[in-house]
């Protein structure tokens, strides 16, 4: 069903931010603004704010922030449409039926299909492991050390050592061939019907609204493969799953552990990390980064220590990084993976790794350190180099001088000479970005990712303190246009926000609405409205000179992309005046 617009602003503006959110926290009013425990993450200093002004709620703490609608979505966990009806309902307002056409009416049809047939394979699974047949892998799972608790809350059962065991089982419940076969439980060929799944000890895989969307299965002992997963189906999307997350969710700590496979998750979980999620063999995804950051703003990861679990840290590092996650390294050695770590040290050991968890950066720094020699003098100057490039991803320059000195201390690097060096390649910068920008190769998406995420801040950050401080936009309107914003999704927020304060009608929590479609655009977009850093506890001066500086930042980038695109010598001119103009900018808020 698709809302007009003028309908999802309705039920918007029906329901009051601060009574929405009072039902479910405890507010108290603080001059213009209310304040509460922040209901997304646990804290015991309120720091989870509402504006009524605004029609938003923001947490300074864990960056949380929205409308209405977004808020009981956040909440309840609920999609888009569902949040719309929950506060339809709430305020009378009544909702267009539904109103499918014949292609989606199947579609919803065979979903809600596929979801029956995985519930009855988990059920019928677990009840084999639980017959005298499925002993084996009742006692696989035992000496693996699950307890009973742990094997029903996960799920956990048996495939039977027969060919169509399930297919039968499922074929009495009046499914067709062809809905089963898009279960992707069954193959179907003209020599019959075969279970995927055959005397395996079975791992249901569950979404966040706990339904069961695939199965794993192991061989009971040694065998190939070791694990056999459902293939992707209308309903098992593997890229936007974790394994776990369903109950990871719901724990109350501010961080997620990130592991590799079933077993670390439910050992874990059964240790009392309930936040431990899996990304299940493949390699963890975008997809799978902005899902979690829905919970969660920090990820501690706890690959396996083999070099194959290494690497795919490696890979996960930047990945979390441009969602917007920051991310730590733990130390398992010399065990190979979480499940064996907590058999053999126990759950405190394993508490005091989560808390000794390495900076992602220094992990990347040393992982690199390992592929020189650093007595040989030629392979310690080639790391320092590689080092100092490295440095050049962090774009604050404080943040830099900070990662620059952590380095030198633990490789004993000269501080000085590390700092020059880092300076020297960031001078090298523009030269190297021109060369990069020539060849098509690979590493140039990462020098521009980090280098971009810097710039999006400031964007960010623009228009959230343009919502907030009426003063500045006839301040910057003749410096900073919607163009300005190299971010497509940004771009298209300040049009819509500077032709509300030219008209001096702001509604940043209408402008959201616009972005209903799609879940990740709604919530950034949320996002970008409550980026501020709390300028109240900020001199007056002091806000002036950070509103200039993030003012520049943005003008700068826009007219260095401009200079990059320049069709002819005079535009060029014209935007080299306008960079050197940059250098006196002061923006006025008196
Ligand atoms: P256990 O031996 O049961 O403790 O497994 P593990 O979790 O230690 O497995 P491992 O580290 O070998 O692999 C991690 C994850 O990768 C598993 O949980 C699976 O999700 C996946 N995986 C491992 N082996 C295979 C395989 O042969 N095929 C597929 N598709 N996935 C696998
Ligand atoms: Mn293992």
């Amino acid at each position: 069903m698709y809302y007009s617009d003028d309908l999802v602003e309705e039920v918007r503006t029906a329901n009051d931010i601060v009574d929405v959110v009072s039902g479910y926290v405890r507010l108290t009013k603080k001059g213009s603004t209310y304040f509460g425990l922040c209901p997304f993450h646990s804290e015991k200093t309120p720091s989870f704010s509402v504006t009524p002004s605004k029609q938003m709620y923001y947490c300074f703490g864990c960056g949380a922030g929205g409308n209405a609608i977004t808020f009981v979505m956040e909440y309840e966990n609920l999609t888009f449409k569902e949040a719309m009806k929950l506060l339809a309902d709430r305020a009378g307002i009544k909702l267009p039926e539904e109103e499918m056409s014949e292609e989606q009416k199947r579609e919803a049809g065979l979903k809600a299909q596929l979801y029956e047939i995985n519930r009855l394979a988990g059920t019928y699974y677990y009840h084999q492991m639980k017959q005298e047949h499925g002993r084996r892998a009742y006692e696989y799972f035992k000496k693996r050390e699950l307890t009973d608790e742990t094997i029903r809350k996960f799920g956990l059962g048996y495939s039977n050592p027969y060919s169509d065991d399930l297919y039968k089982y499922l074929k009495g419940k009046n499914y067709s061939d062809e809905v089963l076969k898009e279960s992707g439980l069954v193959t179907i060929s003209e020599r019959g019907a075969n279970d995927k799944f055959w005397n395996r000890a079975m791992f249901p895989i569950m979404d966040t609204n706990n339904r069961i969307i695939a199965f794993g299965g192991r061989v009971l002992g040694d065998g190939e493969p070791k694990y056999l997963n459902s293939p992707e189906t209308r309903i098992f999307d593997k890229s936007r799953n974790l394994y776990g997350l369903n109950y990871a969710k719901t724990s109350r700590e501010n961080y997620m552990l990130l592991c590799e496979g079933y077993m670390d998750v439910i050992s874990m979980q059964q240790a009392g990390f309930t936040n431990a999620v899996a990304s299940l063999g493949t390699a963890f995804t975008t997809q799978q980064a902005n899902l979690l950051k829905r919970y969660t703003k920090q990820v501690v990861l706890t690959y396996d220590s083999d070099s194959a679990g290494t690497k795919a840290a490696l890979r996960a590092i930047p990945i979390l990084k441009s969602a917007g996650l920051s991310a730590k390294v733990l130390n398992l050695t010399p065990y190979k993976d979480p499940d064996e770590f907590i058999k053999a040290r126990g759950t405190e050991a394993f508490r005091e790794r989560i808390m000794n968890a390495s900076n992602s950066f220094l992990f990347e720094i040393r992982v690199l350190s390992r592929n020189y020699n650093l007595n040989d003098p030629e392979q310690k100057t080639s790391f320092y180099q590689e080092t100092a490039k490295k440095l050049l991803e962090f774009s604050e320059e404080l943040e830099r001088d900070n990662y620059t000195q952590a380095v030198s201390k633990e490789f004993d690097i000269p501080y000085e000479s590390l700092k020059k060096l880092v300076n020297y390649y960031g001078g090298q910068a523009f030269v190297v970005q021109a060369v990069r920008d020539n060849d098509n190769a690979k590493p140039k998406e990462k020098l521009k990712n980090t280098k971009d995420e810097g710039i999006k801040k400031s964007q960010r950050l623009l228009l959230s303190w343009l919502i907030e401080e009426d003063r500045l936009y006839p301040a910057i309107k003749d410096i900073i246009s919607a163009g300005d914003f190299t971010e497509k999704l940004y771009s298209d927020v300040a049009g819509k926000l500077f032709t509300q304060l030219e008209t001096g009608k702001l509604n940043p929590a209408g402008i959201l609405n616009d972005y209903i479609n799609d879940d990740e655009e709604y919530r950034e977009v949320a996002g970008i409205f409550n980026t501020s850093i709390d300028e109240s506890q900020m001199s007056s001066t002091d806000f002036e000179k950070a509103v200039t500086e993030t003012v520049r930042r943005v003008k700068k980038n826009s007219l260095d992309y401009a200079s990059r695109n320049a069709k002819d010598i005079k535009q060029l001119q014209k935007i080299i005046g306008e960079q050197s103009k940059l250098n006196t900018l002061h923006i006025s808020l008196q």
